[in-house]
């Protein structure tokens, strides 16, 4: 599709994405920011189809954060209408391809109808070994971190866990991404944020601490493929060295 070569020995496993600029998108063109959330939308559909046929193994989007609940109430409303509408829709399609759809983030505050929809969609894919779809809902990093502090704090009460055992792998353990959750997520080797921005955002604090970050000007609605193949293209120029040498 590109004239980029993609090192195919070297494509991330996991990738996460903040899906950032539908509003901006929108507002450029006269739009109500909802037009801009339902063209993210379909871009995002498009990430999901390309990250699959590149080989990688985990997409993890940010699609609602714990601080998105300060937007007006029609465009939250809409933005879990438009989630409803992709995963009702898309479903036979994840199902076909293969993929297996996971939320990171407390989902059980969403609307019922998300809330009933979304478990449909982890039931009738969970047993799918293609692609792991991570849709970050109700999403925090540090709400993430918070509860995994909760329960171990639980656990060392009940007498389960001495303070001495609260090592990196116990913390990484509880978080959504953790093997305690059916989420489970190696950390993404690639964090991307559109439009501009050069931020985290609260997103994947704790499991970003060595990914490469990769900015791109493009507004989300308008990132293609070909803008992804670019990314992962500039992530594999970098040399990675995790604090050493
Ligand atoms: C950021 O753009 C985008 C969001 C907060 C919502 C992301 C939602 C989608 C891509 C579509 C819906 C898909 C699902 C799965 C719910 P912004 O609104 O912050 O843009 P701005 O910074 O330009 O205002």
């Amino acid at each position: 599709m590109t004239d980029l070569i993609l090192d195919r020995e070297r494509m991330p496993l996991h990738v996460a994405v903040i899906m950032d600029g539908n509003g901006r998108w929108a507002k450029k063109k006269g739009l109500p920011r909802l037009a801009g959330h339902n063209a993210g939308m379909k871009a995002m559909k498009k990430i999901v189809d390309h990250s699959d046929k590149l080989g990688i193994k985990y997409l993890t989007v940010y699609a609602f954060s714990t601080e998105n609940w300060k937007r007006s109430l029609a465009e939250v409303t809409g933005i879990f209408k438009l989630l409803v509408t992709y995963v009702n829709s898309d479903l036979k399609e994840l199902v076909e391809n293969n993929v297996r759809v996971k939320v990171l983030g407390d989902y059980s505050s969403l609307p019922a109808d998300a809330v009933r929809s979304l478990e449909r969609t982890l039931k009738e894919t969970e047993n799918n070994t293609g692609l792991q779809f991570n849709i970050a809902l109700n999403y925090g990093g540090r709400d993430e971190i918070r509860r995994a502090v909760e329960a171990i704090g639980e656990k060392i009460r009940r007498g389960d866990m001495e303070p001495g055992d609260v090592t990196e792998e116990a913390i990484g353990e509880e978080l959504f991404t953790g093997r305690l959750h059916d989420g489970f997520s190696p950390d993404p080797e690639l964090i991307i944020r559109t439009s501009g921005e050069m931020r985290l955002s609260n997103f994947l604090l704790w499991q970003g601490a060595y990914s490469e970050l990769v900015f791109s000007d493009v507004l989300w609605p308008d990132f293609t493929p070909e803008e992804y193949e670019r990314a992962i293209a500039e992530y594999q120029s970098r040399d990675r060295r995790f604090g050493g040498r």
